[in-house]
This record gives C-alpha cells, structure tokens and sequence, in this order.
C-alpha cells in the first residue's frame, strides 16, 4: 500500500483574477486530504462519506496514473478532514494526496502538475493555483503558465476562516465571470485591481505589515463582490468577521457561497474572532 496526505488551502488574494494571468497570494492549511492506494483489480475511487465517484473523475484519476507512470489497477481509499465545497482546496488536495500516492517522493511542481487532471474535472478552466499552494505547502506568490511561476514568500499571519454555510462549485462563479467579462470590459479592470492588490498584499505579508495587509482583503473583497462573486450569504460572513475585531475580510476561493477568511493581529486575536463568529484560526507560515 502506497499513502499520498496533502493540504487543503486559503487564496490571501488574487482569485479569479488569477484566471486571467495576474498573481495570487495563497496559503496551505493545516487541515489534509489522506489517500491510501493498494493494488485491486479494477480502478476504484472511493470518495469519503460514500459520495459516488462521477465518471468523469474516475476517467480523470485513470490518466493521472497514466502520467504517473504507475502500472496495473488500484483502489484508492480517500479521507478528508477539508470542509467539502468551501473554497478551501478539498479538489486540489485530493489531485496532489493522490499523485503522492501514485508516485511516491515525486517533487512538489510534478505532484501540482498531476493533481490538474482532477482540477480539470472538477473545477473547469482552473489556473492551477490550488494545487501549486497545496503541492508546495506554506505560503506561494502564483502566476499561471506552462509552467507556472511559484515563489515561495517568507512571514506569517494569524487567519480566521469561516463558513458561509453554502456549498458551491467552482464551475458556479467562474464560467458567468468568463462571460461577463466578455460582455464588459469593466471588468478586466476590476481583475487587474484585484492582481495589483495580490502584489501589494505579498509585499506586506512579508513585512508583517497586518494593519495594512487587512485593508487590502477590503478592499479584494469589495472588487471580488463587484465582480458578483459574492452572495447574501458570504456578504453576512465577511460582515461577521469584520464585526468580531478582524483587521480586513474577504471572500477566499470561488465565492459565491463557501468560506471567508479574517485576518488577526496575532495568534490571541485569531482565537478571540474564530470564537466570536464560529470560525477556525489558521496560522499561515512560509
Ligand atoms: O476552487 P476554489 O474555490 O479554491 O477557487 C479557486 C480560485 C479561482 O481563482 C476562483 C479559480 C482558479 O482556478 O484559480
């Protein structure tokens, strides 16, 4: 038997508007998908909870192991202690916990590349930042490419993820963006604040500069909800947070329903905010 574990993730700042080439400041968290493979006579897939396995994943896990150059037929049994559907990695997780398992000590650039078949499936046009935060773990400045381009950012933050109570795919919030982007130029605009927010936000991070940093996923927030991939929902959220002392707050991943994330001064504050509004406190570090 073969164990691939890997990490869900937090997008800081930069979603959706890393669909369209600009950077993304994005985090793994502490919270792991587990894949435990063994030899079997058919390829099974199966899913935590007993979620039926769609046939397009099963078709997409079988290419992966084409990739992977791994020989014969497996089950791969999967555990997740992610929040399904909350914008929080659980697809990329599961891509990158099962490259591990099917190419033991492969290097994380190659596990992220693998895990983008599953991406593919399950998230439709993705940039591929989910995997690359998971793959490499701690905290990466992305920018989409073949290959991508990841560095690694130094510092650390205090986050507070919270759940908006709906579940949703990514396919809900970035196929309509697709569209009303061609519709509107306005809003290649809007993306490219979003990006030149995700730069400032890295400079800061890495400065522990957390006042500042918070007024940017504010601001992030603000773009990403005039974008319309916010919800009544998240908007309630992000207001909660906000409300419980965090220095800024945000949508983080898809939007329209999943998590959002505050940001905290110190480890104390985290746990105070995730007490006062139902959420986790998260420690994001390089
Ligand atoms: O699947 P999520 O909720 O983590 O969203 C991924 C981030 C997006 O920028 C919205 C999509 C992508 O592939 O980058």
């Amino acid at each position: 038997m073969t164990r691939g574990r890997a990490p869900g993730k937090v997008i800081l700042l930069g979603e959706h508007s890393v669909v369209y080439g600009h950077p993304a400041l994005a985090a793994s968290i502490g919270k792991y998908v587990t894949v435990d493979l063994e030899a079997a006579s058919e390829v099974r897939l199966e899913l935590p909870g007993g979620i039926q396995t769609p046939y397009p994943l099963l078709e997409a896990v079988l290419a992966m192991a084409r990739d992977a150059g791994h020989p014969g037929s497996f089950r791969a049994r999967v555990q997740s202690d992610i929040p399904l559907g909350s914008g929080l990695g659980s697809s990329a997780a599961l891509g990158v916990a099962l490259a591990r398992a099917l190419k033991p000590g492969c290097a994380p650039a190659e596990a992220a590349s693998l895990a983008m078949r599953v991406e593919r499936v399950l998230h439709g046009a993705p940039s591929g930042v989910d995997p690359a935060a998971s793959a490499h773990e701690g905290v990466i400045f992305f920018t989409r490419g073949e290959p991508p381009a990841v560095e690694r950012v130094r510092g650390a933050a205090f986050i507070v993820v919270a759940l908006s109570g709906i579940a949703r795919g990514t396919h809900s919030t970035v196929l309509p963006l697709a569209e009303r982007r061609k519709a509107d130029p306005a809003v290649d605009r809007l993306l490219s604040r979003l990006g030149t927010l995700a730069r400032e936000g890295r400079q800061l991070f890495e400065r522990g500069e957390m006042e500042e940093l918070g007024k940017r996923f504010d601001a992030a927030h603000a773009l990403l909800r005039e974008v319309g991939v916010s919800c009544e929902e998240l908007e309630e959220t992000v207001a909660a947070l906000r409300k419980a002392g965090a220095l800024g707050a945000k949508l983080t991943g898809a939007g329209g329903g999943g998590a959002a994330i505050g940001l905290a001064r110190d480890r104390t504050h985290a746990g105070e905010i995730a007490a006062r509004t139902g959420g986790f406190a998260v420690e994001v570090r390089a």
